[in-house]
């Protein structure tokens, strides 16, 4: 039997960056490490939660004793995340979802077109996390918010619109923060507490922190 302030807990993560495709060779994606999102999925195992980590494009190992489930496109990390809704205590989505997706990709690889240019016909990916905060019963629901600009407003702004009950911000503007880096700075905003600001640490020491913040709140 597992211990830890988790224990009992079904925590399901989203990590790394999707890829949608253009033809079968080719796609667009996003400089998403996936390390933030595999970071918390350990924590949350060593704090004794059963985990589910959805792993969207990332170069890292699939985590030692970690339910991983690998997907690429945002439609169908949205469905894996909509499947494991029902059964999750806390989702955390972390993975960097590509905002939109070509329409119809190519069935055949793409060749160089006669007139010098190709034009790609981009559709809306469906918002995951605010589908999920549209969705959720008792799950405690945590997104990303990684912003050049206004953070702390634009984060606040996004725990209310997608129904989040915890948003981490981070200033991507700044060294050594974020995407592909081993180390972050974030501020941790909730409904009901002040935004609680982490100085700059490894990924893995935030997470740790997250998870603790969490379970404080949902036990
Ligand atoms: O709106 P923005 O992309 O900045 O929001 C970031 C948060 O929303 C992250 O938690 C990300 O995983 C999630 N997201 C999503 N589906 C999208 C875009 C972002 O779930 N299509």
């Amino acid at each position: 039997q597992k211990q830890g302030v988790l224990k009992n807990k079904h925590v399901v993560i989203s990590a790394g960056g999707t890829i949608e495709p253009i033809d079968p060779v080719r796609y667009i994606s996003n400089r998403s490490s996936g390390k933030m999102g595999y970071a918390l999925a350990k924590a949350a195992a060593e704090q004794g939660a059963q985990v589910t980590l959805v792993s969207a494009s990332t170069t890292l190992p699939d985590p030692i004793g970690i339910k991983t489930i690998h997907i690429q496109s945002a439609q169908d990390l949205s469905k894996q995340m909509i499947a494991t809704l029902p059964t999750a205590d806390v989702i955390i989505m972390a993975a960097a979802v590509s905002d939109y997706r070509v329409g119809e990709p190519a069935v055949n690889k793409l060749k160089k077109q006669a007139s010098g240019e190709l034009t790609l016909t981009l559709v809306e990916n469906p918002d995951i996390l605010a589908q999920l905060g549209a969705m959720k019963k008792e799950q405690y629901l945590v997104g990303f918010a990684a912003e050049t600009q206004n953070l702390l407003a634009y984060a606040q702004t996004k725990l209310v619109k997608k129904n989040a009950d915890m948003l981490i911000a981070n200033d991507v503007s700044k060294h050594q923060v974020g995407f592909g880096y081993d180390t972050n700075q974030v501020t941790i905003l909730t409904k009901d507490q002040e935004p609680e600001v982490l100085p700059l640490q490894d990924k893995l020491s935030i997470a740790r922190k997250i998870m603790q913040k969490i379970s404080e709140v949902i036990n």
